[in-house]
């Protein structure tokens, strides 16, 4: 029987990509490898968005060349955004590349990975039928992907086209094309029947969702929600990321309203200086930003809600940094993913000078993190005596472990439970990422 492994780097959009490709090669009756060495097949699914991610994904890649030495017969595929990026040229750096695959291209995964497997005679005799599938989604998107999992993923949309100055995003995902609104719904009723309890919603700008239905009748972001709060068996709804520009009075409410749709809302800020978010073509002001955040605080007052800032974009100051700190005080985050900016190639911010030095981002990004570490640790402590509900994934270690509604892990201590399972746990220790406890008797 014929292996694959998927090395995934990067962001959830690149998970649900991998999910497709892992898809296809079951539907040819290929078996996940234990190991690279075990492998015939080796995907590596970049990422591009800094350029550190790209410099990992693009390491991993070369040290796969013994692998290949070992067994000729291995095919490495480069997938993802990275791949993308550099597309066909990257053979010249690496001849150990048998396809390129880049983020825009992957429905026509199956048809580009057939090609190169009806060169091998191993392949032949399995079900290749779907290689001429290529819709932008991919007609049976997520649909014959194996084994369940207790939170799964489901692509709404693909793309952006905010044109954020800094992200490489919009020109290697392409523009915003969000998927058929029954498409999604049935692939969600998929999933359940395999056992998915807790369903994010994926896309780059989930809130501007909007996907024609079986009519032809465009429906919103807010209605999918509201049909997929109707899916039997699913116990929770998660979606990311949202941006600020789009997430109005009236969507909160809705989301508020939802029993399903969990309490957690992660967005992006990427900057508390007005000038900066201008430069950044953002479309919002801090002000803008600050509402939606008290709307999200009176509409759903357990919600946690965490965020993406970027520290040391070209021209910003100590002023500048120091009213980003003066926010996350204000909206008071249950977690924050700071990044230092990198420029990309073909951005409108790759045109301005880098201007603040790696020491400087470094600096600021060190005082965030030290700043997130104690807040988001402050946040969880009180939750100590509290019970949580959360939705058991596994165990690991001696301990079950799942998270809350509101996105936090919990380690806990339990008999015998199955994951899938709703357990009430009562928490007994905090820590910045994660809560320890006992089920509750
Ligand atoms: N440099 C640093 N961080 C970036 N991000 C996007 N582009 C860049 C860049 N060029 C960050 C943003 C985004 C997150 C996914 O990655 O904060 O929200
Ligand atoms: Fe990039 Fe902005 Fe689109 Fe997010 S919204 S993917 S940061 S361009």
């Amino acid at each position: 029987m014929k292996t694959y492994y998927i090395k995934t780097f990067g962001c959830q959009m690149n998970v649900a990509d991998s999910n497709l490709m892992q898809a296809h090669f079951e539907s040819l009756g290929m078996v996940q490898a234990k190991d690279l060495s075990d492998a015939d097949t080796v995907v590596v699914n970049t990422c591009t968005v800094r350029d550190h991610a790209e410099h990992t994904a693009m390491s991993y890649v070369g040290r796969l060349k013994p692998f290949k030495n070992d067994n000729p017969n291995l095919k490495v595929i480069l997938a993802g955004c990275a791949a993308q990026r550099v597309g066909e040229n990257i053979k010249k750096r690496f001849p150990i590349i048998d396809l390129v695959v880049g983020a825009k291209n992957i429905e026509n995964f199956k048809k580009e990975f057939n090609k190169i497997c009806e060169l091998d005679s191993c392949f032949r005799g399995n079900d290749n039928k779907r290689a001429g599938d290529d819709s932008r989604h991919g007609k049976n998107e997520g649909k014959n992907r194996g084994k369940g999992n207790v939170c799964d993923f489901v692509t709404i949309m693909r793309g952006c086209e905010n044109f954020c100055s800094y992200c490489i995003v919009p020109s290697v995902r392409g523009p915003e094309l969000s998927r058929p609104f029954d498409e999604i719904l049935s692939e969600i009723e998929t999933r359940v029947k395999l056992g998915a309890k807790d369903i994010t919603l994926l896309g780059q700008n989930v809130n501007s969702y909007r996907g024609a239905d079986k009519h032809g009748k465009k429906q919103d972001f807010a209605s999918l929600l509201t049909k997929v709060n109707s899916v039997k068996g699913l116990d929770r709804i998660r979606f990311m990321t949202s941006h600020p520009k789009d997430l109005g009075q009236k969507l909160i409410k809705t989301i508020a309203g939802l029993e399903k749709v969990c309490e957690h809302i992660h967005l992006p800020l990427q900057s508390g200086s007005d000038r900066i978010l201008k430069a950044m073509n953002r479309n919002y002001k801090t002000s803008d930003y600050l509402k939606i955040i008290d709307t999200i605080r009176k509409e759903m007052p357990a919600a946690a809600i965490t965020t993406d800032i970027m520290v040391g974009f070209p021209g910003e100051t100590k002023k500048d940094f120091e009213k980003t700190l003066a926010v996350t005080d204000r909206a008071s985050y249950d977690f924050i993913f700071a990044f230092k900016y990198s420029p990309r190639p073909g951005t409108k911010a790759a045109e301005l000078k880098d201007s603040v030095s790696l020491k400087t981002k470094e600096g600021r990004h060190a005082i965030l993190l030290e700043k997130l570490n104690k807040a988001a640790e402050n946040l969880n402590r009180k939750l100590i005596g509290s019970a949580q509900e959360v939705l058991v994934e596994g165990a690991a270690d001696g301990k079950y472990f799942g998270k809350t509604r509101t996105n936090k892990k919990v380690y806990f201590s339990s008999g015998r439970i199955k994951p899938g399972s709703l357990v009430k746990v009562k928490i007994l220790q905090a820590k910045f990422n994660s809560l320890i406890g006992e089920k509750n008797a």
